[in-house]
């Protein structure tokens, strides 16, 4: 089947699913309210756009809380917190839903790709509703209709797909900044990672629909996006006109209307040398890398499938630093990876200390199954893991801090992103290189770009002022 045949049938199941939706207004004479919780990362928080926007052509209003009508959970698994906090609150909407019979509540993302997570729920969490996955989420109005034609739990799960539907309506959490898929999916196998396991193979949108997304979203008013994908970097490979991340970014600066381009994420891998010259001659793409090391130890790197070394990498961030000196540079960083020692953690911290991070998240190692490290027989134990866990995120701490105090002093461009949350008398700006500022303003400037000055650094954050709007 066509994409487009695709998207007219999920059309014909909005309209079906509109249906359902005005009886339920009918018996609750009311309009019925829905709300959608994200966990996980921003490829998570852009699915949500997209549940969101069918949520809302369908008739539901979307609220904050979660005591509503229907609740779903997208989901993450890239760690066991994430899906521990998800069966956590499934145990409280349980709660909810013993009191107000006609609650619905749907599960979906990374989480429900994995069999043991179904197997689960279907045994102690019978009082879901709907379940899917990452690869079918564009049937989404489809599914909200089988669910209400169905008593039973409704479970759609699909091990894999190469279709990649467009089109269909997404309702953005800002009306000034987007996110973008340019690719899903990762063929990496980093081998603590489940990525690759539960969002597939990695494909690439095509260039010419990737602009006309964002043409449109320039004429809605936006003027900073965020091309997201897990390897950007490896963008346009599997594409019948193969085309370059660089080359993808030469024309996406073209479109009027955009003022900021970021994107998400980067693996050292494949960062070639033409898109550090397309990021430093841009006026456009923002002062921000994310760059992850997982790991400064070779040996853990290798025993990771990372495909660098600790001065392959070190040997890229020296370029960019010696190219951009304004870039910032951002990571993450893994603690605890099968036999990894103490002198490794060092190396990791040798790395820190010399890259100099604006800022970088630090995970503790965590198992997934079916992934290859978590057959590895030399697990670290946990006293060990948090020695070297403590010691590093002292490091990452002082030199972040070190980083962000380099701007005290400096007029920059901000971006006004919301109203502080602490002092409605001050609103919250992000600069290119991704710091946040507060200072003086209110509501109407949110969504524009400002001149800033910046006052004083409070260790990760700035107060300002504004100076005039850019
Ligand atoms: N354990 C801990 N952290 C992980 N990440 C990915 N898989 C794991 C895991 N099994 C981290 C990596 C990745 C980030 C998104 O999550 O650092 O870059
Ligand atoms: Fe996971 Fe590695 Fe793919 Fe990132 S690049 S999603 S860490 S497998």
């Amino acid at each position: 089947m066509t994409t487009q045949t695709e998207t007219a049938r999920q059309f014909f199941f909005i309209e079906k699913a509109k249906e359902h939706v005005d009886e339920l207004a009918k018996k609750l004479g009311r309009r019925p309210v829905c709300n959608v919780t994200t966990f996980g990362c921003q490829m998570n928080a852009r699915d949500s756009e997209k549940l969101a926007g069918i949520l809302e052509q369908v008739g539901y209003e979307l609220i904050e809380s979660e005591d509503a009508d229907l609740v779903i959970y997208n989901t993450c698994t890239v760690r066991d917190n994430a899906n521990q906090r998800v069966y956590g609150r499934l145990g409280f909407l349980n709660s909810m839903k013993q009191k107000k019979p006609h609650m619905k509540i749907a599960l979906c993302g990374c989480m429900m790709q994995e069999d043991t997570v179904i197997e689960k729920i279907k045994k102690s969490y019978r009082f879901v509703d709907l379940i899917f996955g990452t690869h079918n989420i564009f049937k989404f109005a489809e599914l909200l209709c089988t669910m209400f034609e169905s008593e039973d739990m409704v479970i759609d799960i699909w091990k894999d797909t190469d279709q990649i539907v467009e089109d269909l309506p997404v309702e953005r959490k800002y009306s000034f900044k987007s996110g973008i898929n340019i690719m899903f999916g990762c063929n990496n196998f980093c081998s603590y990672c489940i990525v690759p396991y539960v969002r597939g193979r990695e494909r690439s949108r095509s260039p010419r629909d990737i602009i006309k997304e964002i043409e449109s979203l320039a004429a809605d008013g936006v003027v900073e996006i965020m091309l997201l994908g897990q390897n950007v970097n490896s963008y346009g490979k599997t594409l019948e006109e193969p085309m370059s991340f660089a080359d993808l970014l030469r024309e996406v600066e073209k479109i009027e209307g955009i003022e900021r381009i970021r994107f998400m994420t980067s693996h050292p891998k494949d960062l070639s040398e033409d898109l550090i010259q397309v990021m430093k001659e841009s006026k456009k793409i923002c002062r921000h890398l994310h760059l992850p090391l997982q790991s400064g130890s070779t040996r853990i790197l290798d025993a990771m499938n990372r495909h660098y070394t600790k001065e392959q990498y070190l040997a890229i961030a020296e370029r960019i630093r010696k190219e951009i000196p304004d870039m910032s540079i951002t990571t993450d960083i893994i603690v605890g990876f099968p036999g990894e020692t103490l002198e490794d953690v060092e190396e990791t911290i040798d790395v820190v200390k010399r890259v100099q991070y604006d800022n970088a998240f630090t995970f503790i190692y965590s198992k997934r199954t079916g992934t290859p490290a978590a057959s590895m027989d030399n697990q670290v134990s946990q006293e060990v893991v948090k020695e070297g866990f403590d010691k590093l995120l002292k490091v990452v701490q002082d030199t972040a801090k070190e980083r962000t105090r380099l701007l005290e002093g400096q007029i920059q461009t901000a971006l006004v992103e919301e109203v502080n949350e602490q002092n409605d008398a001050f609103v919250t700006g992000r600069l290119s290189n991704n710091t946040i500022v507060h200072f003086p303003g209110d509501a109407s400037l949110i969504g524009k770009i400002v001149k800033v000055e910046l006052k004083e650094c409070h260790g990760f954050y700035y107060a300002g002022e504004m100076l005039q709007e850019a």
